[in-house]
């Protein structure tokens, strides 16, 4: 499984802030297997975040993304926006599952909009920002990810061609 791990930081693109969250992912998703093969910065940017993703997704071939940042209520947070705006179908269970186990630590979990989204044979999964919030929610959804993957890109289905990996070219 190939992995790709996005922050998504103001301050972290800038050189202001060092990306622990982004090392969170790294450390947490280490017993899942798979190998990551792209680990970025970008600002609160819609369009550079779902052009990366889009990268990520297409050029690639990454069949995990997870992204950290950018999820809440402040206007320049457009993670969510950014990963709709190229994928192909929403997978709103691991987003509610997220939210509600999160809500038995902290009721500040209902200020996530994270989404968790596919694109062609990639699953895009949004993170908050904070390094708690990404080890309480990755440790939520880790359990699920192996089946995920291997029922999204199971051999001998379309994305295991990776020319015909039928997201939606208009995007
Ligand atoms: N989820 C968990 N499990 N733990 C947390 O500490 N923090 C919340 C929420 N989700 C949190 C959480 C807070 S305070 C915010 S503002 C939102 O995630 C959005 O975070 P973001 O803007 O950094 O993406």
């Amino acid at each position: 499984m190939k992995i790709a791990i996005l922050t998504v930081s103001d301050k972290g693109a800038a050189g202001e802030r060092e990306d622990l969250s982004g090392a969170v992912i790294a450390e947490e998703i280490a017993d899942i297997g798979g190998e990551i093969i792209a680990r970025d910065i970008l600002p609160d940017e819609r369009d550079q975040l779902s052009e990366k993703l889009k990268y990520y997704a297409d050029e690639l071939g990454v069949e995990l993304v997870l992204t950290t940042g950018g999820t809440g209520f402040s206007p320049r947070d457009w993670t969510p926006e950014a990963t709709l705006d190229i994928a192909d179908r929403q997978a709103p269970g691991l987003a509610e599952a997220m939210r509600q186990e999160s809500l038995k630590i902290t009721s500040r979990a209902m200020l996530s909009r994270a989404v968790a989204a596919i694109r062609g044979c990639t699953l895009i999964v949004n993170l908050p920002g904070s390094p708690k919030a990404v080890r309480e929610n990755l440790q939520t959804i880790k359990p699920a990810l192996p089946h995920a993957i291997d029922i999204l890109t199971g051999a001998g289905g379309e994305c295991a061609v990776p020319e015909t990996h039928g997201h939606n070219d208009k995007k």
